[in-house]
């Protein structure tokens, strides 16, 4: 009987505690006010615009954001006229915040629906 519980208990630490660790080490909790300060201090919206609506010098970001991995992607790795945003300077949980931001911002209405865009 002892045997048989130090054996239970041997296979659920062996099973359940690297499991645990995996579920807590894979979440971020992304957070969109913190997105937006670290938006506004890594100088995102002097290209992309303070709603990422995009501007002369960048493509708009949102809405309709691209997903994570794409972000994560692209900020981290991209040669063209955009720096590329290290681990340094961008933390994981920083890139999380900043595409909860972007994802947040809700869509504008539609023009065809504003008189004033549309007198002739
Ligand atoms: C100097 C201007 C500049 C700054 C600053 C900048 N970007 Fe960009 N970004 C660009 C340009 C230009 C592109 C279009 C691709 C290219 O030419 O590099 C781009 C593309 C992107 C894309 C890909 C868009 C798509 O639809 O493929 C993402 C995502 C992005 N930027 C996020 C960011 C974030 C987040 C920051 C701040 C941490 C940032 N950018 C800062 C200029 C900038």
């Amino acid at each position: 009987m002892k045997l048989q519980c130090k054996l239970i208990a041997r296979t659920l630490l062996v099973t359940c505690l690297p499991l645990s660790f995996t579920l807590l080490s894979s979440q971020v909790h992304a957070d969109a006010v913190r997105g937006k300060t670290a938006y506004v201090q890594n100088g995102c919206w002097g290209c992309h615009g303070f709603e990422g609506q995009g501007g002369i010098a960048g493509p708009k970001l949102a809405p309709e954001t691209k997903p994570l991995e794409y972000f994560n992607a692209f900020v981290r790795n991209t040669r063209g006229i955009m720096p590329p945003y290290s681990e340094k300077v961008l933390s994981a949980q920083d890139m999380a915040d900043l595409h909860a931001y972007l994802k947040s911002i809700p869509k504008g209405p539609d023009y065809t629906a504003i008189p004033l865009l549309n007198t002739p």
